[in-house]
């Protein structure tokens, strides 16, 4: 099939990638020149496992190609994705200028019929917005169908090319069987592909992410009550995932959820409801859970910095939001490191790859250390803010000796309280026992 991807972000250059591995025929294209030209040459804007290597193989077979040109390859698709950007605007809702700037253009260049598929994560009636606007500019039918992605970044490649299952609102036969041939490959292990209408293929997408992000605060919370009453959450976590109909994912306590999408989105749900007078006062409360709990390292830091952190030296271990990927939006790490800076604290920060990501957005105002032990080097504390494999087993011997105070405060409950006592370290993390109480009794 002959396949325009308009935006080359996380969602468009892996749907472009992957959708070229299964035999078509893909033209991804983006007004970024700059990002176009280093993608012609398997230079990616992001980091993602496996990407490269699919882009690359891609482009030598000739099924993939990048162009600032999406005027000339509209003319040809057969099937079309709007995957372009959708920042939030002030109210927290979806700002769709490049959206309808992107479908304006397939628009007024179609030449045959075509499949538009918004991809973005868009609120609902976008779909409507879209087709008001080819309507206005195209001279040959087309079908508006709505798409939503669900892959998670530092796993997308897997999670396209093997979906749980694959929404799709469309509203003609025709697109329902020019889109039922394309996923087709993707569905092979019995998956699922659920056609349904298109408003509510656009609400899933949100509503999936407030459900995740929901589980997250909601452990947030309750592990903030476990200390004060002396329970573990890992225990509680256990216990509660165990029934199947809750499920162990996205339980994991934390500072926080961030990233490019729980937060947005759950912001732009709440923009939603507000416009049309539906309070979700579940989502509201996620939403002010996780604001709060973004403030959780930072105030155990000062706790065990004896109050005040001005003219300490804090070790950060993690900057992304989370691990597999450079992406710093709404990471937890800039909300801990401009209270730290703020307070007059220096921080020394390491991330095994999101380090010139993080420059861009923090410049030198934090020093960068070339791997987590440098980091650690004569600082006062170590805040573990993201969970990198390489920082579940260091040499604690060595961290230890390094820090000038043995003070750890773990973000993300990556070692067992009772050992890091026995090492010797203040050690504080997320819900569970402090200051050598014992943990529950628990059968592993
Ligand atoms: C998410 C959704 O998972 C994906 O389906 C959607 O398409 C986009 O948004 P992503 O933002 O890539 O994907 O990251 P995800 O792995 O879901 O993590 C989001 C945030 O939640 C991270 O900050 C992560 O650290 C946090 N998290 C996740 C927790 O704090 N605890 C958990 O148990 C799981």
């Amino acid at each position: 099939m002959q396949i325009l991807v308009i935006g080359t972000g996380y969602v468009g250059l892996v749907v472009g990638a992957c959708l070229a591995e299964t035999g078509n025929d893909v033209v991804c294209a983006d007004i970024d020149a700059q990002k176009i030209a280093d993608l012609q040459n398997n230079i990616l804007p992001i980091y993602e496992p496996g990407l490269e290597e699919l882009v690359r193989r891609n482009q030598e077979q000739g099924r993939l190609r990048f162009s600032t040109d999406s005027a000339t390859a509209a003319a040809t698709a057969e099937v079309v994705f709007l995957a372009v950007g959708t920042p939030p605007g002030e109210d927290g809702s979806a700002d769709l200028r490049h959206v309808l700037a992107a479908a304006e253009t397939v628009g007024k260049n179609l030449r045959r019929e075509t499949v538009v598929i918004t991809k973005s994560t868009v609120p609902v009636g976008t779909a409507k917005k879209v087709s008001d606007c080819l309507a206005r500019h195209a001279r040959v039918p087309f079908h508006v169908c709505s798409n939503p992605e669900f892959l998670k970044e530092g796993a997308a490649v897997e999670d396209f090319m093997r979906p749980d299952r694959v929404v799709l609102g469309v509203e003609t036969d025709f697109a329902r069987s020019v889109l039922a041939e394309l996923y087709a490959p993707f569905v092979r292990t019995g998956k699922p592909i659920l056609f349904m209408d298109i408003a509510s293929a656009e609400l899933t997408k949100y509503a999936a992410n407030a459900m995740l992000a929901t589980r997250i605060s909601f452990m947030n919370e309750l592990a903030l009550l476990c200390e004060r009453v002396g329970a573990d959450v890992d225990n509680v976590r256990r216990g509660v995932g165990s029934d199947a109909r809750i499920g162990s994912s996205f339980l994991f306590p934390g500072p926080g959820y961030g990233g490019s999408c729980f937060p947005k989105d759950v912001k732009a749900l709440l923009a939603t409801a507000g416009d049309n007078d539906v309070p979700l006062r579940v989502v509201a409360a996620v939403h002010q859970a996780n604001e709060r709990q973004k403030h959780v390292m930072y105030d155990r830091l000062v706790a065990a910095l004896d109050g005040d952190v001005k003219g300490t030296r804090v070790a950060v271990w993690g900057l992304a939001f989370k691990p597999q990927t450079d992406d710093m939006r709404e990471s937890p790490a800039l909300t801990l490191i401009e209270a730290l800076l703020a307070a007059g604290a220096d921080v020394v920060a390491h991330d095994p790859v999101a380090m010139t990501h993080a420059q861009k957005v923090l410049g030198d105002r934090i020093t960068y250390a070339a791997t987590s032990y440098d980091a650690v080097e004569g600082a006062d504390a170590l805040a573990v803010v993201t969970d990198w494999n390489e920082y579940r087993h260091p040499d604690f011997e060595r961290v230890r000796g390094a820090l000038a105070r043995p003070i750890v405060v773990d973000g993300r409950n990556l070692y067992q309280p009772r050992k890091m006592e026995a090492l010797g370290f203040e050690y504080h993390s997320i819900g569970r026992p402090l200051g050598g109480r014992p943990a529950a009794q628990t059968v592993a």
